[in-house]
């Protein structure tokens, strides 16, 4: 049975458009409309089916609160239909439809009428309501007194004590302490196997995936995926890793600190030995120092990227995905057998791996004075946990003289949908070992 039904549904607001800035523009566009129309939500159809759990995901400003004020009833829909059936109980921003200057105990008394409860009704669950919020010391104080944490334990007992058909919930369980959340979370799971259906919206993913049997992602004002919860919550987080990416990215094209230019590699150098690579004119054995790069560039590494398997410039990776790391070089002047390193180190400097071409006995073609190339590093599953990594990549003889030497100056995040801890991934995998043979 369908206990809610959003049929096309539409909703804007008016949001005041930017002021003018000077008197004069004030005078001239005195007139014209001060108003324009932002489409929080653009024409949503959505059916949920009595007893089910329903999580709304997706970026802030996406319109997951719109949707939750329309089922309320709060808002109402520009075009469109809304059907409700059942007690509905919301849990919205934190103290909404809390009286300030009224106590925990009158609150409870006013919300719970308004969610229809009679004052019989009301007197009987007063305690049950007042012992699960633990607010006993504190419900004879306005409620103004309140912490936010405070707020929500009282808000979420009145709201789960009145029993209703449909519950909605709009984030505020973040603002609890871990035991309050995970005891808001057993009495959900508890309503949930009552047959309460839920429509709940949270950034916590994983809350999102324990609770829910189904993820509606709502993308800029439209439903954009709705399916079964790991695989909504998986294409979400690989588009806010594309977003990420792309922010990073342009980031990066910004900045002139980590990118090492081709042409103007030696930027942090002192500028006598900047006007020495200008030229070319690189003598033997000098060394450019600089706090994070050092070596004689008789080689040069002149770029460092990291892409995906099809050479695509990356730098949020999700843990298990293709990782290449691309130096492009420089030959300054002709060298025997060049040795490619590269150090990958989580951000507080701890080394997580580091190897060769020496160490991997990759040998490298023939390499010819002012050549320029690329060598790639390839992991076909980046094994390590959500994090921020430093990249160190150098080229250096076999005696370790460094011919160039970039330490810790690239950088990647990677993103996991599971909170494992620490640095490598290790493969693994749990097994019950009490029935064995022999134990
Ligand atoms: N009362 C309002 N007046 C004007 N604009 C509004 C109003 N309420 C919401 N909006 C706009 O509608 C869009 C959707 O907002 P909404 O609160 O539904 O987002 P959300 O998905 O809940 O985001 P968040 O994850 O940040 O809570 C936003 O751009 C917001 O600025
Ligand atoms: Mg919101």
């Amino acid at each position: 049975m369908d206990v809610i039904k959003v049929t096309d549904v539409t909703k804007s607001f008016k949001v005041f458009k930017e002021r003018s800035s000077t008197l004069k523009d004030r005078i001239i566009f005195r007139r014209k409309n001060k108003f324009e129309s932002f489409l929080a939500l653009d024409n949503v159809s959505l059916t949920i089916q009595k007893g089910e759990t329903v999580g709304l995901i997706g970026r802030n400003g996406s319109g997951k609160s719109t949707l939750l004020k329309l089922l309320t009833g709060i808002l109402y829909p520009d075009a469109g239909d809304i059907n409700m059936t059942g007690k509905v109980s919301s849990l919205l921003e934190l103290g909404a439809g809390f009286h300030p200057d009224f106590t925990g105990r009158e609150n409870i008394f006013m919300n719970a009428a308004i969610l229809g409860l009679s004052k019989k009704q009301i007197k009987s669950k007063l305690n049950d309501i007042i012992k699960f919020s633990e607010l006993q010391e504190y419900i004879e104080n306005p409620v103004r007194s309140y912490s936010s944490g405070m707020y929500m334990r009282l808000a979420f007992s009145v709201a789960i004590m009145v029993e209703p058909d449909i519950l909605l919930i709009d984030e505020v369980l973040a603002v609890g302490d871990a035991a309050f959340q995970q005891k808001c979370m057993e009495q959900l799971m508890k309503l949930k196997s009552k047959g309460t259906t839920i429509v709940f919206v949270s950034h916590d993913l994983g809350a999102m995936e324990k609770l829910c049997d189904r993820v509606v992602w709502i993308n800029k004002s439209k439903i954009v995926a709705d399916g079964k919860p790991k695989r909504m919550i998986d294409k979400y987080l690989t588009f806010l890793g594309d977003e990420e990416n792309k922010r990073l990215i342009r980031e990066e094209e910004e900045s002139t600190h980590v990118v090492v230019n081709e042409d103007k590699a030696v930027e942090n150098v002192n500028s006598e030995q900047q006007i020495n690579v200008e030229s070319q004119e690189i003598s033997e054995n000098i060394e450019y120092e600089t706090v994070d790069r050092w070596g004689n560039r008789q080689i040069e590494i002149v770029d460092v990227m990291f892409t995906d398997e099809n050479n695509n410039k990356k730098i949020g990776f999700m843990s298990g995905d293709y990782m290449k790391v691309i130096m492009k070089y420089k030959i300054n002047q002709k060298v025997d057998s060049p040795i490619f390193g590269l150090g990958i180190h989580t951000i507080d400097h701890i080394n997580c791996y580091g190897t060769n071409t020496f160490i991997d006995q990759y040998s490298l073609g023939e390499i010819n004075e002012h050549h320029r190339g690329e060598i790639s590093f390839n992991i076909a599953s980046l094994d390590l946990v959500s994090n921020t990594y430093l990249v160190t990549a150098a080229v250096h003889d076999i005696n370790g003289n460094q011919y160039d030497y970039h330490d810790k100056r690239f950088s990647f995040k990677v993103s996991s949908t599971v909170n494992d801890v620490g640095i490598a991934k290790l493969k693994h995998f749990w097994k019950d070992e009490k029935n064995q043979e022999g134990l």
